[in-house]
């Protein structure tokens, strides 16, 4: 079995996946592009799953992008309630499974309904200690980067900091994902070989892997093959084979 062949070891402590191809998986089946969104929650429960099982400690999923909002309003629209349905569905599922749900994004920026539905979400799973799964929800790469300069410029000119502390570590302090570790691996589904303004800051040193798996199809097992490779893969972080195997 695949879960076999990953190494108890060297899990991944923060896996960021791009959930891609939910319109072409419907189209393929015939089916509107809502269908495939509908079909993708059933990949989230798998993977929250598997990541769960082998002790993955943080799963970062692009659910709903900045550019998102540019698609047409019946599919928005039913993205949210797809949204909300899921989380108050699965929220007992997450609670005997010890997930921790948090979200990333601008979140302000959503219908109240579900900033509440959101916010119950996180509070009712705040105890659990086991995966924290985190949602991108109308998240980009550079939206988190302005809005942690616009609070780094905040503070400088209330004299709150000064210029001479701004280092790498004060600035992910104030990035949406603070506190939590950057991710060893990032996949992306449907065969596209892209980062479309996912996490860019945090991404600095991330493994890449790409499947031309369309993502209603996508199983725990994928994501443990992907952690299989991650794993024959050697992160030498600008430094040489030597210093890092010595
Ligand atoms: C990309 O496929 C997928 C999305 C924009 C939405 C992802 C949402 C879900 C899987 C459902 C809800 C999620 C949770 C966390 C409960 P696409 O529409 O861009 O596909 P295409 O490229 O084939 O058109």
């Amino acid at each position: 079995m695949i879960i076999d062949q990953i190494k108890t070891k060297c899990i991944p402590r923060h896996v960021a996946v791009i959930m891609d191809g939910n319109g072409r998986w419907a189209e393929l089946h015939g089916n509107d592009r809502i269908y495939g969104h509908r079909q993708g929650v059933d990949a989230v429960r798998s993977i929250v799953e598997g990541a769960g099982e082998i002790g993955v400690e943080y799963l970062t999923l692009y659910a709903f992008s900045t550019e998102n909002w540019d698609r047409p309003k019946e599919e928005v629209n039913a993205l949210m309630s797809l949204l909300v349905d899921a989380i108050v569905k699965e929220i007992d599922n997450l609670n005997e499974k010890n997930v921790r749900m948090r979200v990333i994004g601008n979140i302000g920026s959503f219908p109240e309904y579900v900033q509440t539905k959101l916010m119950e979400a996180i509070e009712n799973t705040s105890d659990n200690t086991g995966l924290n799964l985190i949602l991108a929800l109308s998240y980009s790469g550079r939206w988190d980067i302005l809005q942690a300069v616009k609070q780094i410029a905040d503070k400088l000119t209330s004299g709150r900091l000064q210029e001479n502390k701004i280092n790498e570590s004060v600035f992910m302090s104030h990035l949406s994902t603070a506190g939590i570790p950057d991710p060893e691996l990032l996949i992306r589904t449907s065969g596209e070989n892209r980062i479309s303004n996912f996490l860019l800051w945090q991404i600095a040193y991330s493994e890449f892997y790409f499947t031309p798996i369309l993502w209603p199809d996508f199983r725990k097992e994928n994501l443990f093959e992907a952690i299989a490779d991650f794993q024959r893969r050697e992160r030498r972080f600008g430094k040489t084979s030597e210093q890092i195997r010595s």
